[in-house]
């Protein structure tokens, strides 16, 4: 099948793309000496892996379903984070784990002990507050964020709890080397005191490092600076978007065009609620590689696209075409691979809740317990 037979709607991955990526993440990792692993909350298309593999086998979960498909389809280093372990989690974490990080103080002097006993090598993760993005809900680092300790906690404590062998900071989103020095600054400045008793700090991910224009340069003097200060720490970076940022596509359908009040929709046989919720969450108007700019000579529109569901908000626009859409028109939105088919799934591997069925009598019946191999077979 060539690329215009593809029958739509489709998630399209380029394993050329895919390759220029892994081959600049790979080559910043090596030159900074640093590890540079990947976070599954962003891909999970694990039948992609054999691509990744030969490149990466290192990985960051943040759920049980993410660990278990990494270690069945990565294999390698396992870096979990969760913010919150319970009882009926952590001993499977422990199991799978190389690395764990602890949310908050109380979680790791639950759990500590028994990951250092089980071999994993404890880490607690911290909040610089220091604060570079500006979408609110794409910023860990939002004032009264649930994400990590900050300095003036662990000053409270009496300092860092005996055990702790590493630190986790995660401040940035789709974030340049430059925000990345910033937010560096602020985790040295405070966090400075402790590094010396650690032996790793892992920078979490926003890293973007494959965005066009981005400054590896600057990342990789960054990083080997910061190395030369504290000799004894091993760097980690688990950018998500980063792997797959431009490597694929949503191939879509028009089914109908319609117009009300002056406003043009094409309805396609897609939906932004249900197969590109960051169009609506974020808003994020993804290009789409037929569209023509509004000034172009003989541009049409301008035109929504709308989703082929009942949802009133299942819309997102404008755009121009160089003629009129029309039904069986195909169109190319672009950059649907990171955080797209991932949150049309089960978005960080979070175990869906069971469907109950409470009778009038008040008695409740389990109907449905949805465990890994729907979150596996969902995903690929
Ligand atoms: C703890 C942690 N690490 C890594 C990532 C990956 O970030 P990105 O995909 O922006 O590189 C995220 C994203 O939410 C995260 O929360």
């Amino acid at each position: 099948m060539t690329d215009k037979e593809i029958p739509t709607p489709a998630y399209v991955v380029y394993e050329d793309r895919l390759r220029r990526n892994l081959e600049l993440i790979t080559d910043v990792e090596r030159r900074a000496g640093v590890k540079i692993i990947m976070a599954f909350k962003a891909n999970a298309l694990w039948r992609s892996f054999d691509i990744i593999r030969p490149y990466n086998r290192d990985f960051t979960a943040s759920s049980l379903n993410e660990l278990r498909l990494g270690s069945e389809e990565l294999g390698g280093e396992a870096h979990s984070y969760c913010p919150a372990y319970t009882e009926a989690t952590i001993e499977e974490y422990l199991r799978l784990s190389s690395h764990i990080t602890f949310n908050s103080i109380d979680q790791f002097r639950r759990y500590g002990a028994r990951a250092l006993q089980a071999g994993v090598s404890p880490g607690l993760r911290v909040n610089p507050e220091c604060s570079v993005i500006e979408t609110d809900i794409y910023n860990p680092a939002l004032p009264g964020s649930r994400f990590g300790v900050t300095a003036s906690q662990l000053e409270a404590q009496d300092g860092l709890p005996e055990g702790v062998e590493g630190f986790h900071f995660h401040a940035l989103c789709e974030s340049s080397s430059y925000d990345l020095e910033r937010v560096l600054g602020a985790f040295e400045s405070q966090f400075g005191p402790y590094l010396d008793g650690l032996k790793w700090v892992n920078m979490g991910g926003g890293h973007l490092m494959t965005r066009r224009g981005y400054d590896t340069d600057h990342l990789v003097q960054l990083l080997s600076d910061f190395r030369r200060r504290h000799p004894n720490l091993q760097v980690i970076l688990e950018p998500g978007s980063a792997w797959t940022w431009r490597t694929g596509d949503l191939i879509v359908l028009v089914v109908d065009v319609v117009e009300n009040q002056g406003v043009r929709t094409a309805i396609i046989d897609a939906s932004f609620a249900c197969h590109m919720p960051d169009c609506l969450e974020m808003p994020y108007k993804p290009a789409i590689t037929e569209a023509v700019e509004p000034d172009t000579p003989g541009a049409v529109g301008p035109y929504r696209l709308g989703g082929n569901s009942c949802l009133s908000g299942d819309f997102a626009g404008d755009w121009w075409f160089a003629s009129e859409l029309k039904a069986g028109d195909r169109l190319t939105l672009e950059d649907m691979n990171h955080y797209t088919t991932v949150k049309t799934t089960m978005f960080n591997g979070l175990q869906h809740p069971d469907i109950v069925l409470a009778d009038t009598a008040g008695e409740c019946r389990l109907l449905r317990r949805f465990d890994y191999s729907d979150y596996k077979n969902r995903m690929s």
